[in-house]
């Protein structure tokens, strides 16, 4: 089997998802994914790639949610491996009721793409944006269950599974986002 590269992965995601809070959201869950392959010592390309596409098929499967993930991974066969397919069908298993997560890349993704939600909230609150964003605050956040309702505080907890504790997860996948900021439109507005 031939892995995209990221160019081709990019090209793809570009040709299939148009919304460009939605290419944000895909290039924050990849930041994260590569820093958390690096913290546990997984392939990066691949974890990388599985937080980029992860959402293909939004587009069209926004009407019919219980296809979400199903259809990317019928648009991924052969371009990815099989446990990044499997990971990208578990990350939506509430909706498309396809065995539920169990292995560390399954987990990743779900409590990585979850975060960016998190945090891209807390950062559209603030200014400086991403710049400066510590755990701490963040934390305050995760716990303020009004705030940016919509994030599913369980699936974030996921990270736990990883063997990460909340702080050690939360510095990186903020060190993550803040090393793309410019490309998700976070970066300090002055
Ligand atoms: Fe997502």
């Amino acid at each position: 089997m031939k892995i995209l590269n990221r160019k081709q992965a990019m090209e793809l995601l570009l040709s299939r998802v148009q919304e460009d809070n939605l290419i944000k959201h895909c290039i924050s869950t990849e930041a994260v994914m590569r820093r958390l392959s690096l913290k546990l010592g997984h392939d990066q390309h691949v974890w990388s790639l599985t937080g980029l596409l992860h959402d293909l098929d939004y587009t069209v499967t926004q009407k019919d949610p219980s296809r979400h993930g199903l259809e990317s991974a019928n648009m991924l066969q052969e371009q990815l491996p099989p446990e990044a397919i499997r990971a990208i069908v578990a990350h939506a298993s509430e909706l498309n009721s396809a065995p539920k997560p169990s292995a560390a890349l399954d987990y990743a993704l779900r409590c990585a793409e979850t975060v960016t939600g998190l945090i891209t909230a807390a950062a559209l609150v603030r200014p400086e944006r991403l710049d400066g964003m510590k755990p701490n605050s963040l934390k305050k956040k995760m716990k303020d269950k009004a705030f940016a309702a919509s994030v599913n505080r369980d699936i974030i907890k996921e990270h736990e599974k990883l063997g990460l504790d909340q702080n050690e997860f939360f510095e990186l996948a903020i060190e993550a986002m803040q090393e793309v900021a410019g490309d998700i439109g976070l970066d300090r507005q002055t």
